[in-house]
């Protein structure tokens, strides 16, 4: 995914004032990666070059430990998330499956964002409604008892709605 010249130099800026908080020991890593998370959304290149240079240590270790914890994201998120609940309930009726349904339908894996930037695809612990499994949000909205079949409807008409919306229509988007 391309990311904007105005998204480049917000990460290096962002990078820059949080890393002005730490010295180049580095225990500080994980801290400085949570702190861009939670400023950015993500983690995106320019701001890993930032925290290597800083730590002197090559980007690909930052890189590593980007990819080895699944609470950090490369991608900017979607406007709309759709989180797959991976808690026990869910994982055993068949969450993985469910998973692959929707990397196949929005063409994208677990922790990427659709090039319009429309879906985020992401993996979360337990979302509470175990006796609903499996279970899906998209956004805040809760979807139990998934089926891979679903997929297609759920963007079918979160399509639907937002072209209505897009288009003028009417009440909750629909023409
Ligand atoms: S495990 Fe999915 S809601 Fe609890």
């Amino acid at each position: 995914m391309k990311l904007t010249e105005a998204e480049k130099k917000e990460a290096v800026e962002a990078a820059g004032e949080i890393l002005s908080g730490f010295d180049a020991d580095r225990g500080g890593l994980i801290p400085v990666l949570q702190q861009i998370q939670g400023k950015l959304g993500y983690v995106p290149p320019e701001a890993m070059q930032k925290v290597a240079a800083h730590f002197g240590i090559p980007a690909v270790d930052v890189y590593s430990v980007l990819t080895f914890y699944n609470q950090f994201r490369l991608t900017p998120p979607g406007k709309n998330q759709v989180k797959i609940c991976m808690g026990t309930a869910c994982h055993m009726r068949g969450a993985n499956v469910i998973q692959e349904s929707w990397e196949r339908c929005l063409n994208i894996k677990v922790g990427e964002t659709t090039d319009d930037r429309e879906f985020g695809l992401e993996r979360v612990a337990c979302v509470g409604c175990c006796t609903m499994a499996p279970v899906v949000m998209i956004n805040e909205e809760m979807h139990p008892k998934m089926t891979p079949t679903r997929v297609d409807g759920l963007l079918f008409s979160h399509n639907l709605n937002h072209k209505g919306q897009t288009e003028g229509g009417g009440e909750n988007g629909r023409p």
